[in-house]
This record gives structure tokens, C-alpha cells and sequence, in this order.
């Protein structure tokens, strides 16, 4: 076996987490997998060994379910009531601040992403979600109903947990994402099977420590790191499964809609996007440049509402181009870990064969480079902020989504809205977009002509735990965070009572 690498920079929290034994978290115990089989995990900086993990399949996952049913069904949760429950989650989120420097460098080392974004982003993200979902464990609630049969009745709905839900999480924010699932399903009552993704296991395992150290009951949270078509799998299929919730691509999304076929659990799904950037040319042009290179460039582009997809006015085309190019050649990329990071790399050889792939792909097809183009360096796994221009809508780098720091810009010469959104909607995608312009007329009709579930007039999006995030069309199944994302976890059931 490869010995493990341990970055200089780690302090002596992360140090001592990282040394442990990762099991995985089934009824409140720690154990390793069935199988006996561990999987490696990597820092994506340098492509080297940082931790070994247990590999849960699926007959890990089933007595994941079981401790989960058992939590559900015997009713140790459901007999905590919803103050208590608010209590547990706020206190999850006190334990994730108390913990903050520890769980960001172990952010930044198995994702890549900057200590600082971890720092300032990922990590009071995560407890924002958790403190926001807390203060919903009390105010779930149904309503009065007024009937029309003829005679005399109360009726009414209440809200119920769904019971036992799997969750399946990907790697581009490890913490944030186990946050959006985990919070909401604990706020409503349900127990879960947890599944991170196998590049980037490590946060979601400190957090069921935390999760454990905030008192809530054994069984309600199991966490079984594993692989997609194993773990993940098996949790989509599972019989005893009543929802599963995903985030991930849209390839996997539509698996998981066949595997919940066989006892037509519940599904929602977070999907891909190719989200536009829509400029006007009377728009404020330092807060647009700023705000379309944040939207592509944040996380090395690897977020699902990316705004990757530009469209200028002709008249301020260049200058917004130039501009991106400029914060472009501005950002430093590095080790998640180095002084001064600003950009990470991507999160695997896979995904750097995948974008830079895609780059050729977009020359090839007789595109321009204008800022970047091409890998940084030979170790780990960094692209350079790329854009291209002259991007036709037929492009595979305009159609598909790249999850990588690569902006598609394209401009036009109309000011027909409706043809502009046209332009703009025409993706298979429909997760988010944004509009600038100091016009408020254009604003509101822009707002609604683009067909996607998040919408920004200069901004391109915001993560705030208040704001529902989901897609029309191809980008997914219902709405998380927000009330919309508590109610993911909730079914309805009305009763009729004849007096
Ligand atoms: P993926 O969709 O394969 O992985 C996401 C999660 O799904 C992981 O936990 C993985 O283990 C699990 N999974 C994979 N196959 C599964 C299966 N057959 N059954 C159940 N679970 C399964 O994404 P991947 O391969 O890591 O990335 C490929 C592309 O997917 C990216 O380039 C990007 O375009 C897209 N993606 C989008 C994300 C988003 O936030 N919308 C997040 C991650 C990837
Ligand atoms: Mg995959």
C-alpha cells in the first residue's frame, strides 16, 4: 500500500481526523465495511493518497436502511419533539463553527477548493443551512379545510416526515451538499442513509461525528462513503427507501429515476445546468465583469448554476469579453491549500480529461481562445480560467456542461426580449440565469422569460440557505432549501372527521 501523503499545511486537529480509521457511520456506530474493502482517497492539488476509507456496497447500505427504518419506524426520533429537534440541528451547525478551521483545511485538501472560500464559504454556508432548517422543526404545520358534502365536518392536513430517506451527494462543495440534504430531512422528521461522493468523503464523515456530539439519536443519520453504481445504487433501488434525493449529473439522475421505479419511492433531483449570463448594454459594466467572471470562475467552475453561457449586446461585447479575460488572467491558481489561492484545481485526472477535452473540442470546432485554453502545470489536476468566443449554439461546449472554468461567450444584436430569451433558453438545461441591466422594465420581463428555477438581475445567484434552487426541464425534480426545500421531506395527508 501507498503511504499516505500529509500536506504541511494541515493543522493538528485535521492531522489527528485524518489519521483515524474512516468507517462508516450505520446505528450509530462506527464499522467497517462488510467486505473488509477500503478505497483511496486523493488530494486533487497533487494527486496523491490522503486517507483510505471504508467502501460501503450494498449490503452495507441495507443495514444503513434497517438502522434507518428502525429509528423511523420504532419512533426514537418521532418522539423527540420539534423544539428538541430544532435544538439538535442548531446545535449541529454551533459544533460545524466550533470546528471550522479543522473541517475547512479538510475541505480544501480533499476537494481543492481554496482554504479561504472553504473558510469564509463552505463552512458558515453549511451552518446557515442547518441554523435556517433548525427554526423550521416547529413551525411545520397544515391546514383548516372547509367542505362543501353535505353534513357537518372538521377536516384538515398535516405535514408528516417521509420516513426514510437516501441521499446521494457530489463533490463540488462535499460539506455545503450534505448540509442542504441533511438539515431540511432532520427539521422534518426523517431519518437518512447518506452517501458522499466517493472523490470527496471526508467532511461528510467528520460531520457525523459532529451529528453524534449534537445528540441526535443512533440511527436517524447513517453515512456509507462507497461508490456510484454500487452504494448509490443500491440506495435508489432499495425497497425499504421511501424518497431518494440526488444531486449529481444528469446521466446518473435519469438511473435513479429507473431504480426507484420497483417501489416508486419519492425522487428529487438537483441536475446539470448551462446557465446564461444575459447583458444589456446599459448595464453597470465593472459590476457585470465582476459578477459573469464570479459566476464561472467560483469553485473552478464546478457549480450546477454556473453561469457558463454569456451573451453580450453587440455594443458592450468586447468590453465585457476583454474584462472576463482580464479577472481571468488575475486569478491565482494553486494548491487549495497555498497562501494566496484563489482558484483550485478540478477534482480528478477524469474531470481534467473531461474540460480540457472539452476545450479541443470547442477549437476544433473552430472557436477562439481568448483567455486561458489549456492545463496548469504537470501535478494535480488545474485548468487555466479559459473563455471562448465565437461559440456557435450547435458547439458541444455550448450544449453541454463542461463543470469546469470555461465560459462560452456569444453575443447579439436585437432588442426583441423575446428573441433574446429564446437564445438564452435554448439548452436542455434549466437551473438558473441571470440578468444585468439598470433598466427595470427589462428586469422583470427578463425574469420572466427565462425558463429556469433561480434567477439573478445583477447578481447571478446567491446560495443562501432562505433561497429555493432547483431546474425546469432537464435540470432536475422539485426545490431545495427554503420552505420548498423542507417540504421535499414532508407528504401531506388530510383528515376528515364527519361530526
Ligand atoms: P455523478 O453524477 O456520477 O456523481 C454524483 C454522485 O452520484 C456521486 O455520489 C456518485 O457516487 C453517485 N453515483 C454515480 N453513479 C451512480 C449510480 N449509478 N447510482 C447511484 N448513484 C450514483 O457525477 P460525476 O461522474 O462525478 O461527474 C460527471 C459530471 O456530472 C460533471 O462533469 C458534471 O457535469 C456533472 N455533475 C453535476 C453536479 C451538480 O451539482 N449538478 C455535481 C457533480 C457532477
Ligand atoms: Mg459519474
Amino acid at each position: 500500500m501507498n503511504a499516505l501523503f500529509v500536506h504541511p499545511r494541515i493543522g493538528r486537529k485535521a492531522t489527528a481526523f485524518l489519521a483515524r480509521e474512516h468507517k462508516l457511520l450505520i446505528g450509530g456506530k462506527w464499522v467497517p465495511a462488510l467486505s473488509g474493502r477500503t478505497f483511496e482517497t486523493y488530494d486533487p492539488g497533487t494527486g496523491r493518497i490522503i486517507a483510505r476509507v471504508a467502501e460501503g456496497d450494498a449490503a452495507d447500505i441495507d443495514l444503513a436502511v434497517q438502522a434507518a427504518r428502525q429509528a423511523f419506524d420504532g419512533g426514537a426520533w418521532g418522539r423527540v419533539s420539534p423544539s428538541e429537534r430544532g435544538r439538535m440541528i442548531w446545535k449541529i451547525a454551533d459544533l460545524l463553527e466550533q470546528n471550522a478551521d479543522e473541517l475547512a483545511e479538510l475541505e480544501a485538501l480533499n476537494n481543492g477548493k481554496s482554504l479561504a472560500s472553504a473558510k469564509n464559504g463552505d463552512i458558515p454556508l453549511s451552518a446557515d443551512m442547518f441554523r435556517y432548517m433548525a427554526g423550521w422543526a416547529t413551525k411545520i404545520t397544515g391546514e383548516t379545510l372547509s367542505i362543501s358534502t353535505p353534513g357537518s365536518y372538521h377536516a384538515f392536513t398535516v405535514r408528516e416526515p417521509i420516513g426514510v430517506v437516501g441521499q446521494i451527494i457530489p463533490w463540488n462543495a462535499p460539506l455545503l451538499m450534505a448540509a442542504w440534504k441533511l438539515a431540511p430531512a432532520l427539521a422534518a422528521g426523517c431519518t437518512v442513509v447518506l452517501k458522499p461522493a466517493e472523490q470527496t468523503p471526508l467532511t461528510a464523515l467528520r460531520l457525523g461525528e459532529l451529528i453524534q456530539e449534537a445528540g441526535i439519536p443512533d440511527g436517524v443519520v447513517n453515512i456509507v462513503p462507497g461508490f456510484g453504481p454500487t452504494a448509490g445504487g443500491a440506495i435508489a433501488a432499495h425497497p425499504d427507501v421511501d424518497k431518494v434525493v440526488f444531486t449529481g449529473s444528469s446521466e446518473v439522475g435519469r438511473i435513479i429515476v429507473k431504480a426507484a421505479a420497483g417501489n416508486l419511492k419519492k425522487v428529487s433531483l438537483e441536475l446539470g445546468g448551462k446557465s446564461p449570463v444575459i447583458v444589456f448594454p446599459d448595464a453597470d459594466m465593472s459590476v457585470a465583469v465582476a459578477g459573469a467572471s464570479q459566476a464561472i470562475f467560483n469553485n473552478t467552475g464546478q457549480v450546477c448554476s454556473a453561469g457558463s453561457r454569456l451573451f453580450a449586446h453587440k455594443k458592450v461585447f468586447d468590453r465585457m469579453v476583454d474584462g472576463i479575460a482580464q479577472e481571468a488572467g488575475k486569478i491565482r491558481v494553486g494548491h487549495g491549500l497555498s497562501e494566496g489561492t484563489q482558484m483550485g484545481p478540478v477534482i480528478s485526472q477524469v474531470q481534467l480529461e473531461r474540460v480540457t477535452g472539452y476545450i479541443d473540442q470547442g477549437k476544433a470546432a473552430g472557436a477562439t481562445v481568448a483567455a486561458g485554453g489549456s492545463r496548469v502545470g504537470n501535478e494535480g489536476y488545474f485548468v487555466a480560467p479559459t473563455i471562448l468566443t465565437g461559440t456557435t449554439p450547435e458547439m458541444s461546449v455550448v450544449r453541454e456542461e463542461i463543470f469546469g472554468p470555461v465560459l462560452c461567450a456569444m453575443s447579439f444584436d436585437d432588442d426583441d426580449l423575446d428573441r433574446i430569451a429564446r437564445q438564452a433558453n435554448e439548452s436542455i438545461y434549466g437551473l438558473a440565469g441571470s440578468v444585468w441591466t439598470r433598466d427595470l422594465s427589462i428586469a422583470h420581463k427578463m425574469a420572466r422569460r427565462i425558463r429556469a428555477g433561480r434567477v439573478g438581475v445583477n447578481i447571478h445567484g446567491s446560495i443562501d440557505a432562505a433561497l429555493p434552487t432547483g431546474g425546469f426541464k432537464q435540470s432536475g425534480w422539485g426545490r431545495e432549501k427554503g420552505h420548498e426545500g423542507l417540504n421535499l421531506y414532508t407528504e401531506v395527508k388530510s383528515v376528515i372527521m364527519s361530526l
